[in-house]
């Protein structure tokens, strides 16, 4: 007899409501048709739409010899056209990166490491230049100008995800969606990777060696934790100082928050507040959500962070105290 497995869309589509669709769908065992029903149609934020358009594509790729089929797609105009269905392999819609985009926001948009690379050759540069300008160019977009708080503290949170991608997770492309609505002075990108994840990362260094992921990922959110044993040695512009999440997660929890996943373990930051979320994700993903009313120049605030870390990672054992490199602590034309 056909085995068939029936499986519902959650109603609510936040990344805690994600991230556990997640785990129940990869807990799903063998069947020979899998029915998917997305349901009546809703809002899809940005970053849940790349986390489930990745768990989706992990799904297909592991159950590729069972039938699937989808009903009520057609619900969704909006994630149509920012290119969700065609990432996990569905055609309907756009195609990643189809789609122009707007001043608001950013569909669905894969980066390459061979075109990064490509870029930074051509002009006998380095990647971290190339990754930088991809992040400043996705910040316009946003933002729609060129300059100012908001370009400036986007351009740099985008850049050090990335970097962190094309430096950490052996991962190849990248997904990203993000979005800005002005009017509530709120940013939303999702940044989500099917590389290594962040505690083989991490583990390049002998100090930082866990069995747990939830273990990896607070540690890599700490000041001067970083999974290159020379983080912090040699003054190269784009050496790694272990400084990038500790800095990107604290200019977002300053009136936002930010959620970071990767294996079986899933964090949400908000203010002081720290709420574990369950996860089932190969790779990595990065939800940076920034309160735009409450930003200040970024300098200055990269200034007071890296001397809180500083007097902090003296307290790690392991972590790497001399000082974060320079691209951690600013923008890259702000020394050049
Ligand atoms: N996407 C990822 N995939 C795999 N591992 C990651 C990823 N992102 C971060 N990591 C791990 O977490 C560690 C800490 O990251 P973080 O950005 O704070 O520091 P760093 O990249 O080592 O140094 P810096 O950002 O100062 O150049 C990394 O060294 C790496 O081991
Ligand atoms: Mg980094």
């Amino acid at each position: 007899m056909k085995r068939v497995t029936n499986v519902k869309l959650p109603s609510m589509l936040t990344p805690a409501h994600i991230s556990r669709f997640g785990c129940e769908l990869h807990a799903l065992g063998e069947a020979d048709e899998f029915e998917f029903d997305f349901g009546p149609r809703r809002w899809f934020p940005p970053f849940s739409m790349v986390l489930l358009a990745m768990h989706l594509r992990r799904f297909r790729d592991r159950h590729n010899g069972a039938n699937c089929f989808v009903s009520n797609f057609d619900n969704h105009g909006y994630a149509a056209h920012m290119g969700f269905f065609k990432t996990f392999g569905l055609d309907h819609g756009n195609a990643p990166g189809e789609a122009p985009g707007s001043s608001t926001y950013v569909p669905i948009q894969v980066v390459r490491r061979r075109e990064l690379a490509e870029q930074a050759w051509q002009k006998y540069s380095e990647m971290g230049f190339a990754i930088e300008e991809k992040a400043a160019a996705l910040s316009s977009i946003l933002t729609n100008r060129t300059s100012g708080v908001l370009q400036d503290t986007l351009t740099y949170s985008i850049r050090e995800i990335l970097r962190n991608v094309f430096e950490h997770s052996e991962a190849e492309e990248v997904f990203i969606c993000a979005q800005h609505w002005p009017s509530r002075h709120e940013v939303e990108v999702g940044i989500v990777d099917a590389g290594r994840g962040i505690r083989a990362g991490l583990a390049e260094n002998p100090n930082f060696q866990f069995q747990a992921h939830r273990e990896s990922l607070h540690a890599a959110l700490m000041p001067g934790v970083s999974g290159n044993i020379f983080a912090g040695r040699g003054d190269e512009t784009w050496g790694n100082s272990g400084y990038g999440l500790y800095m990107t997660n604290r200019i977002c929890r300053a009136g936002g928050s930010f959620f970071i996943c990767s294996g079986d373990a899933g964090l949400w930051l908000e203010g002081k507040r720290k709420v574990d979320v369950p996860c089932d994700l190969q790779g990595t993903a990065v939800r940076l959500f920034l309160k735009t009313s409450q930003l200040s120049d970024l300098k200055d605030r990269l200034s007071g962070f890296h001397k809180d870390g500083i007097r902090a990672a003296k307290e790690i054992a392991g972590a790497n105290t001399s000082y974060a490199s320079a691209a951690s602590q600013m923008l890259s034309r702000d020394f050049q």
